[in-house]
């Protein structure tokens, strides 16, 4: 998908390094699916950001948040403007907070917080993405979610106004939160002072290693598909139905773990989503179970 000539006044004085037309989303997803954008924008400044934000609201463009595109399906070409945070990633710290540009990867946060000697987020390892899409979906896993340790948000909201939203006001629960259609700038995180670095690293190993024996870490995937529906496991319930290996062209539920979809290398959306819909479709006839996913879509 192209932008219209006219549109790209919307990047009017804007550096043009951010700016990318035309641009292929595939290798910015985890799965490797992707068609192209009409401009893939990565701004060096927050001004810069907020300013075609709000020209591409007055233009009536679509707008596409990324994070670190580990939670996402992109099913068919877009129009509009895709909004990466990857160049805003600052952290400064306070006493046990920190103050971090949405755009930093999980990763490099969690090593940034074990060198300070500040947990909370060591048990996160594994999670791939930036803190602004860990934030929008509420990440986490069997020992913390991101929620935990949140103070505060700072929004670029839908209607273009900026906001800073309290925990109360970012309304999170189990893989959900009310900031998923904001533009997420940066976070306040309240971490727990005097840490020992060792002590977090050695959580960390432990977690990862055993996130490495029970997922498949190192696929084109992303993450796991569904949520677990309340008091069950999504992954078991599939493994359960037999689905354990079931292809659709290049797209197959992992052997390793059955809640992940692995893209063997040229799958397309439209094998993924046969197979999403195969094992909906088959965890409800067995159990009487509709299996949400967790992963988000844009088509
Ligand atoms: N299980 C099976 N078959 C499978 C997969 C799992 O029988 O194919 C069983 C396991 O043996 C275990 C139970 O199901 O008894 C739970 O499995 P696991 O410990 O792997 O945890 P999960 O509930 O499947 C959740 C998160 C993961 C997170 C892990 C570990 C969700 C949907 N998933 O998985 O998050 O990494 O805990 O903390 O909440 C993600 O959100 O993308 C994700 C991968």
């Amino acid at each position: 998908m192209t932008l219209k000539i006219h549109s790209r006044s919307i990047f009017a004085e804007i550096s043009p390094q951010s700016v990318v037309y035309h641009a292929s989303l595939r290798e910015k997803t985890t799965f490797r699916i992707g068609e192209t954008v009409g401009a893939f924008f990565a701004p060096f400044s927050r001004e810069d950001l907020i300013t075609v934000y709000r020209r591409c609201l007055e233009e009536n463009l679509p707008i596409y948040l990324l994070g670190g595109g580990s939670n996402l399906l992109i099913t068919q070409p877009l129009s509009g403007v895709v909004f990466s945070l990857k160049n805003l990633k600052q952290i400064t710290r306070q006493g046990s907070f920190l103050q971090v540009g949405c755009g930093i990867s999980l990763i490099g946060l969690i090593q940034y917080a074990e060198k300070a000697g500040l947990g909370g987020l060591e048990k996160l390892i594994g999670i791939p993405g930036t803190l602004g899409g860990a934030l929008s979906n509420n990440a986490g896993g069997r020992y913390s979610s991101i929620s935990d340790v949140v103070w505060k948000v700072h929004t670029l909201e839908a209607d273009g106004s900026l906001r800073w939203r309290t925990l109360e006001e970012c309304g999170f629960a189990y893989r959900h939160s009310e900031l998923k259609t904001s533009l997420l700038l940066e976070a306040i995180l309240q971490l727990k002072p005097d840490s020992s670095p060792e002590a977090l690293k050695l959580a960390k190993i432990e977690v990862l290693s055993e996130k490495k024996r029970t997922q498949p870490l190192s696929a084109y995937s992303a993450g796991c598909i569904f949520k677990n529906p309340r008091g069950f496991s999504a992954g078991r319930l599939i493994e359960n139905a037999g689905l354990k290996g079931k292809t659709s062209g290049d797209a197959m539920v992992s052997p390793h773990h059955a809640n992940f979809i692995v893209n063997r290398g040229q799958a397309s959306a439209r094998d993924v989503l046969s197979l999403i819909e195969h094992i909906q479709f088959k965890v409800a006839q067995r159990e009487g179970i509709e299996l949400q996913p967790e992963i988000r879509f844009w088509r």
